[in-house]
Formats: structure tokens, C-alpha cells, sequence
């Protein structure tokens, strides 16, 4: 098995078996198969990048029913308003200067720049969700963004002063596309900017569910510096996020462009010293995973023999690894609740286990929910106080299964 990145040999260490769609919720009685692909991981003996074996066609994700929505978190629509403006304090102070958004989806993040007046650019080929972002009044291009589509929003638009992409970069198998894409649009001085979910808190949280179809790379510094010097960019900042269970932002600028941050440095020797890329440090991982399996469906197979009930809450993209890797279908968790219009109504991918919105939860409450959008946990739990004060407990399964 070769690297993505580049054609280095492939360690496979963590292997989750056949694996749905993470986000192609089922509609009841659709006679349609569903497709089916063998999720595990490896990481690259020669540049570190830690990615999945087997590749799914972009198009079965990402297309005009893609139900996944920016917006659908309070705490995420801050964050990317105070990106947003970030950007237009620090990087789009020039004349006319131009940002462009990879995966921009409804627009949550460049409404705020579409707000103040700055020329920008959202590439998403989601069609549902690029309409959203029209909506706002966000300029989009519905496509994949690749060095063809750089090339050509280059010729149009002109140079651009930001590339910025979240949750997106890691979505993107094709990635020295992307590179030589930010190549040709970028002005000499701009910065490619993009956060996703870091190698080094899915270790250290043992966040499996982090891994599913979509999410291809595993990022870390190490990893990234390899990969941009690859197309003659330097890695000159990373910065840790706590969003998404764990993130870090990287900023790439053409090499000699920009002097790296300490920050930069400080973040490699910590993956050094701690081993992250070496794959006796990632075995160790995947067999804590199986670990935390056996304890959840121990722990959920008890309660449904004492009569309790138990509901999901939140279905994410990444509930669909938890959920099919540990075989927990309907007869241990009834429904799960989710705010998304796109996902109620429908089955969860492969588990089928019903979707329904989130005024089921409390009606009436259940005995014990399964956290499944851990990742936005002190938000939920904030927004439904009443059901711990109503005797009801939370499951959560990283780091390790505990009830709060
Ligand atoms: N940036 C948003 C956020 O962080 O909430 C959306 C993240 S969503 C998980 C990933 C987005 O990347 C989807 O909207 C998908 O359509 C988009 N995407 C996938 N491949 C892409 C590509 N080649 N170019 C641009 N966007 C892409
Ligand atoms: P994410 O982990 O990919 O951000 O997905 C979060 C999912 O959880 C999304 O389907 C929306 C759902 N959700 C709720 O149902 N209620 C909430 O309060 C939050 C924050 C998310
Ligand atoms: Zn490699």
C-alpha cells in the first residue's frame, strides 16, 4: 500500500471493518443497497502522514444532498466568526485584498467577510449547502476545489491573499492537487490557512470516531511540514484549537516567505519527544480502541437487559464508526436525536437506528444517553440540564467509557 502524499510505504495500524457512508442517512424502506467500504488506517514510513487505506469516490460524499451543516452548532458559528475576523484584521488589510474558502459550506465562516464588503470566494461542490451559502450572500463556486479550478479562479478573480479551509484539507485524498492548486492562486506572500482534526488529540483522547470515510488524513505538524515542503511551502504556524474534539490550525507560506513562529518547533519536538508518528505508539492506540469497544457494548448490552432506556444524541458523521464498529443497532439505543432537517426522518448509515429531532429527548427523557457528538459535549449538556437533573445519565466513550 503506497502514501497518498508520497508513494512511501504504508503501516496499517488500526482496522474498523466494513463501514457505511458516514453521512448517507437512509430513508425507511429504501430498497436501494447501501455502499459499503473497508475502513482502516496506516501511517507513511517515509513522510509520517497518517491516512485511511482505502479511498471512497469524492462524489458518493460530497453531493448535492450532503446533509452536514457549519451552522448547526452555536459554538462552531463563533468560531468561525471570530475567524472571519481574524483574517480581515491580520492577512486581508491590503488593497482590494481576496480570500478564498475551501468547503465553505453554508457559509458560516465567509458571511462574515461577505458582511464587511471584502472580496471572497467559496469552492464547495455540496450543492444543498452552496445554495445556503448563496443565500447568505456568499460568492460560490460549486466545484471540487482542485489545481484546475485554482488555475482558473486565478484567471478570473486574480491572485489571492488567503486560502482558508476547515474540516475540508482533511477530506481531500487528491492533496498535491490542492498544494500545487494554492500554488497558482496564491500572491507571493499569501498564506494557505486550514484546521482539522489533530493526530495528537485523537491519540491522546483515543477519538476513533474521528475516523470515517470523509476524514482521509490524520494531520499532524510533523506530517504537514513534509507535505508542504513537497510544493515548496513552509509550515510557519500552528496553533491548537479546542474545537472538534481537538484541532490544530496550520498556515503554510511559500518557502522564505515568512519566518516559522516557535510555535512551529515547539509543536514538533512535543511529537517527537511523545513518539506520535511511530507505529508502536499507534498500535498502542488501536488496541485501547478495542479496548473501549468491548466496554461500551458491555456496558449498553446491560442496560438493555435491566429494561433502561437509552437514546443517541447527536447523529455525526463520526457516530457512524462507533456505532458500526461496536454493532449497535436499535434494539440497544432506540433513536437518536439531531437538530440537522436533512438527517430526521431518516436511519442512521448501516446501524439503522432512527433519526429524529431533538424535542424526542425529552419525551419522554431517557435513562441514559449516548453522547455520540461528544465533541460539542459541554454544549449539549448545557442546553439540557433538565435531563441530568431528571435522574438521567450521560454516556460518553472516549477517553474511555464513563457516565457523567
Ligand atoms: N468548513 C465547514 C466547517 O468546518 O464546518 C464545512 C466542513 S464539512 C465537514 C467538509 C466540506 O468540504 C463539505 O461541505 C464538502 O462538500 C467540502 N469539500 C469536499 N471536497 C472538497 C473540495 N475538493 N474542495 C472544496 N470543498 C470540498
Ligand atoms: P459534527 O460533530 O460533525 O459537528 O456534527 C454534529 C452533529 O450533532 C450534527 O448532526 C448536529 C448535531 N447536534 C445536535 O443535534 N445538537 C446540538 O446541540 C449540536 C451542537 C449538534
Ligand atoms: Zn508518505
Amino acid at each position: 500500500m503506497e502514501c497518498r502524499v508520497c508513494s512511501g510505504k504504508l503501516h496499517g495500524f488500526a482496522d474498523f471493518g466494513r463501514q457505511p457512508l458516514s453521512d448517507h442517512f437512509v430513508l425507511p424502506g429504501d430498497p436501494a443497497p447501501e455502499f459499503f467500504f473497508h475502513l482502516a488506517v496506516g501511517v507513511c514510513e517515509d513522510c509520517s502522514m497518517a491516512q485511511l487505506l482505502e479511498e471512497v469516490p469524492r462524489e458518493r460524499m460530497f453531493h448535492e444532498s450532503y446533509p452536514y451543516l457549519s451552522s448547526g452548532s452555536a459554538v462552531m458559528r463563533e468560531h468561525f466568526e471570530g475567524v472571519a475576523k481574524r483574517l480581515l484584521a491580520t492577512e486581508l488589510t491590503g488593497p482590494d485584498p481576496f480570500v478564498v474558502e475551501l468547503g465553505c459550506n453554508d457559509g458560516t465562516m465567509l458571511k462574515t467577510v461577505a458582511d464587511a464588503g471584502v472580496r471572497h470566494l467559496g469552492v464547495e461542490p455540496s450543492g444543498g449547502v452552496a445554495d445556503l451559502a448563496a443565500a447568505r450572500g456568499v460568492r460560490v463556486r460549486k466545484d471540487f476545489f482542485e489545481a484546475g479550478v485554482a488555475a482558473a479562479v486565478r484567471a478570473a478573480d486574480g491572485p489571492a491573499d488567503v486560502i482558508y479551509a476547515a474540516n475540508t484539507l482533511c477530506h481531500i485524498p487528491y492533496v498535491d492537487s490542492i498544494l500545487s492548486g494554492a500554488d497558482a492562486l496564491l500572491r507571493p506572500g499569501g498564506v494557505l490557512v486550514f484546521e482539522d482534526p489533530y493526530l495528537g488529540d485523537i491519540v491522546t483522547r483515543r477519538s476513533f470516531d474521528q475516523i470515517y470515510d470523509e476524514h482521509f488524513y490524520f494531520f499532524c505538524a510533523a506530517s504537514v511540514r513534509a507535505m508542504a515542503r513537497r510544493h515548496g511551502f513552509e509550515l510557519v504556524d500552528v496553533e491548537r484549537l479546542p474545537v472538534h474534539g481537538g484541532e490544530v490550525r496550520y498556515t503554510l507560506a511559500r518557502r522564505g516567505a515568512r519566518t516559522p513562529t516557535p510555535a512551529v518547533a515547539a509543536l514538533l519536538a512535543e511529537e517527537e519527544a511523545r513518539g506520535l508518528t511511530e507505529l508502536a505508539t499507534l498500535r498502542d492506540f488501536a488496541a485501547r480502541v478495542a479496548a473501549n469497544r468491548d466496554d461500551l457494548v458491555a456496558l449498553l448490552t446491560g442496560l438493555r437487559d435491566q429494561g433502561a432506556r437509552v437514546y443517541g444524541y447527536g447523529a455525526t458523521a463520526k457516530s457512524a464508526t462507533v456505532l458500526n464498529y461496536c454493532g449497535i443497532g436499535p434494539d440497544l439505543v432506540s433513536f437518536v436525536c439531531d437538530t440537522t432537517p436533512a438527517k430526521q426522518g431518516r436511519l442512521t448509515p448501516g446501524s439503522h437506528i432512527p433519526v429524529r429531532g431533538p424535542e424526542a429527548f425529552a419525551d419522554p427523557y431517557p435513562d441514559y444517553a449516548l453522547l455520540l457528538a461528544w465533541n460539542h459535549a459541554e454544549e449539549i449538556m448545557a442546553k439540557e440540564t433538565a435531563f441530568r437533573e431528571a435522574g438521567g445519565r450521560w454516556i460518553l466513550y472516549v477517553p474511555e467509557v464513563h457516565l457523567v
